[in-house]
């Protein structure tokens, strides 16, 4: 078989896993859900479910790929002995793929808004910002080209390959976006009444907790580290025998929780400064940004320019890291599985994720009639997505490593065959075991409205 691809340098592994992880979950949700949901107090539960379930979660993933060294179907294969747990790799590559479909129509919402900020199209009053965005969004053409466009952006990226393509974006995309991010932290921050929103981010208000914001914690940690999509186990298929598996998870973990409390710090106090109530959806940072950055600079409108250029250069950063993640799942999938060119495997992957990109666009655009279930598409695919195949790929990846396969190789995995030392070990197959299983059960019959 040919040579595969490899990540070349451990700083590759890295940014390129955060890269997946960080995304528009990070930039866009996390800080509302945070600002909904007690503040600090979210914040806090928001990290236990990291340690519990998104880290343990991780290393699962990284197991399964790195020892089979495949795409997510094959890879499980590999290990099942017999068994179809091969449809657990098949359901990670159709989440992803699924996600990725809807994902685009947010992330060419942003490139759009990114040419919008540049061509200074943006200025005007509340009105006038909000009728933008409602014109702009029913637009049969529009929304659904920019989305195309992006993911084609996402294609040239990784038909070039693994360390060509995506090692050499991430290096790129990630230090920029993380500059940005400061950068525009330290402006917002710095703005009149700012702290207001500080205090409002990281005042922990305790009584806001309940079971439900327990599940959207859980919820948003799967989404923001990219668990249960087959995304881990995919870029672990392309790390070295040397990496350490729960170093670098821990690593990726503290990076996307870094930039997810850092944009609640660039968001919250620049609305504050103007007394502007951060909303949450699209509205967010379609509707409610662009006046917030406009009249916290009024005085000096060109920083309000450049600000609001680099606001949406920075979502468009953090999107296109995962997007090119999300392909590379089925790109991978295709090459190994149907012997494929990697050109011919990532057509396929751009041609189907165009189609369902065009029709979730079209679904909370100019044809709302496009419906399932009596949700937009766009809506449907969300949650179809983030309520029960993210939770299941997750469980499913956990009772895998946990019970199936056999303990020697998930410890030789762990410990790189006996050479990393510390007694993690067993506090890691207890996660998966049993506490792992336990909490998404409990998402599930919370679903289903038992607890
Ligand atoms: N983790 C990304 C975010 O927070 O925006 C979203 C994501 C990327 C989900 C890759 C799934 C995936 F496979």
């Amino acid at each position: 078989m040919k040579e595969r691809g490899n990540f070349g340098s451990k700083m590759g592994i890295i940014l390129a896993t955060a890269g997946s992880a960080v995304g528009l979950g990070n930039v866009w949700r996390f800080p509302y859900t945070a600002g909904e949901n007690g503040g600090a107090a979210f914040i806090l539960l928001y990290i236990g479910c990291i340690l519990l379930l998104g880290i343990p979660g991780m290393v699962s993933e990284f197991i399964v790929g790195r020892h089979a060294q495949a795409n997510a179907a094959r890879a499980y294969d590999v290990l099942s002995k017999g068994l179809p747990w091969k449809f657990v790799g098949y359901l990670g590559i159709l989440t992803s793929t699924i996600i990725l479909g809807f994902y685009a129509v947010v992330a060419g919402w942003c490139l759009q808004y990114l040419w919008a900020s540049i061509a200074g199209q943006l200025n005007g009053d509340a009105d006038y910002v909000r009728n933008y965005f409602m014109t702009f969004s029913s637009d049969p053409l529009k929304p659904t080209l920019w989305g195309v466009a992006f993911i084609m952006i996402t294609h040239l990226v990784v038909v070039r390959g693994v360390q060509k393509g995506i090692e050499r974006a991430s290096k790129l995309l990630m230090p920029m976006l993380f500059i940005l991010l400061l950068v525009l932290v330290v402006s917002s921050c710095m703005l009149p009444g700012a702290m207001g929103g500080v205090r409002f981010l990281l005042h922990p208000d305790f009584s806001k907790l309940s079971g439900s914001v327990m599940l959207e914690a859980l919820g948003q940690a799967f989404f923001s580290l990219s668990l249960g999509t087959a995304c881990l186990c995919t870029y672990a298929s392309y790390f070295s025998k040397l990496t350490n598996l729960l170093g670098s998870a821990g690593q990726i973990a503290i990076l996307d929780t870094l930039i997810a409390v850092l944009s609640g710090l660039l968001i919250f106090p620049a609305a504050f400064s103007v007394g502007v109530s951060p909303d949450s959806g699209p509205s967010l940072i379609f509707i409610t940004l662009p006046n917030v950055f406009q009249q916290a600079f009024a005085a000096l409108p060109v920083v309000g320019y450049v600000i609001s250029i680099m606001f949406y250069a920075l979502l468009v950063f953090a999107a296109l890291t995962s997007t090119i993640s999300m392909h590379e799942i089925g790109t991978a999938f295709f090459t190994e599985e149907f012997t494929l060119p990697r050109q011919k495997s990532a057509w396929i992957e751009t041609v189907v994720t165009m189609l369902i990109c065009v029709f979730c666009s079209l679904s909370v655009g100019a044809i709302p009639s496009i419906k399932l279930m009596g949700f937009s598409l766009m809506d449907f695919c969300d949650r179809l997505t983030a309520n029960f195949l993210l939770p299941s790929g997750a469980m499913l990846a956990c009772l895998f490593v946990g019970w199936y396969i056999p303990k020697q190789i998930v410890h030789d995995e762990f410990t790189n065959g006996g050479t990393l030392k510390g007694n993690l070990f067993s506090i890691y197959l207890f996660a998966v075991r049993i506490v792992c299983p336990i909490c998404i059960t409990l998402i599930f019959l919370h679903q289903l409205g038992f607890v």
